[in-house]
């Protein structure tokens, strides 16, 4: 009887040290505490957890084990997503008729609840994204591809006149090129013009494919001196 008792309290002490692990704070974390809205992406984070959504698609969308349509890191959808409008309609009517089939959670997410669980997935892909483009291996993209995309899918000269870039792209290395063009560092005084390309700007990381970044770097680096 004791030994069982014990044997229980063992399974318990396991469950308790896994549930500290699943809450063990990653660089993400650290980044999330640091944001303007942490207190939105905390309650984001919560609400992913509570419902279970990690299971299927990891806490930092680094695991997909159900599959490429279940990788929220590189989902068209999640990238296309403002503000819960998309992520919403696969989380609120669930997506019974694939073949790893995802529940609905239309009878426990609010619509105030989806807007934080958003914003805390498009954090997570920013800041997983942008370790991934950082790290890409140097190969060499296409230039007048990179020039496409700086002038449309980019949607760069809405806010970046070619010439006004180039002056910025003669002044930076190759790795600061890399870092600045994906999130531009802040000015000593935040102004209206920085906010809104900041949040351009991190859009732009969410939605970069891998050749597409590489494209854009062949395109800036050729201003290079
Ligand atoms: C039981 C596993 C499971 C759980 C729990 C789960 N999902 Fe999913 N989810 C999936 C699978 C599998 C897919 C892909 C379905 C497919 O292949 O068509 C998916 C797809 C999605 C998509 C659409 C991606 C796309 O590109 O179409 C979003 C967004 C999403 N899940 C968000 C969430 C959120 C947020 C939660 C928690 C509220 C959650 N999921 C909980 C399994 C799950
Ligand atoms: C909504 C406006 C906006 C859009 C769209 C935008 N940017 Fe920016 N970008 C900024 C702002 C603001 C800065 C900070 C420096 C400044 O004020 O010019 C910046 C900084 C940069 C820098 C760093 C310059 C430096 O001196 O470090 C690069 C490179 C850059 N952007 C490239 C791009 C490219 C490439 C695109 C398109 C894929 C783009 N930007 C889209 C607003 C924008």
């Amino acid at each position: 009887m004791r030994s069982q008792s014990l044997g229980i309290l063992g399974v318990i002490l396991a469950l308790a040290s896994q549930s500290l692990r699943a809450q063990a704070t990653s660089a993400n974390d650290a980044a999330m505490a640091l944001e303007p809205n942490a207190a939105v992406l905390e309650r984001g984070k919560a609400i992913f957890r509570l419902n279970e959504c990690n299971y299927c698609h990891g806490i930092d969308l680094t695991r997909a084990p159900r599959g490429a349509r279940a990788d929220l890191k590189h989902s068209p959808l999640v990238g296309a997503d403002e503000n819960g409008n998309l992520i919403g309609l696969a989380v609120l009517n669930g997506l019974p008729l694939s073949q790893t089939s995802m529940p609905r959670f239309g009878d426990v997410i609010t619509p105030e609840q989806l807007v934080d669980l958003a914003a805390y997935i498009h954090f997570q892909r920013q800041a997983e994204r942008y370790k991934e483009l950082t790290a890409l291996p140097d190969r060499p993209g296409d230039r007048e591809e990179g020039k496409a995309y700086f002038n449309g899918t980019g949607q760069c000269t809405t806010c970046h006149s070619p010439a006004e870039i180039a002056g910025a792209v003669k002044k930076l290395a190759a790795p600061a090129l890399k870092e600045n063009t994906l999130h531009p560092a802040a000015p000593a005084a935040p102004t209206p013009r920085f906010d809104q390309g900041y949040k351009a700007h991190r859009k732009i990381v969410e939605r970069i494919t891998d050749d597409e970044f590489l494209n854009l770097l062949a395109y800036l680096n050729s201003w290079q001196p």
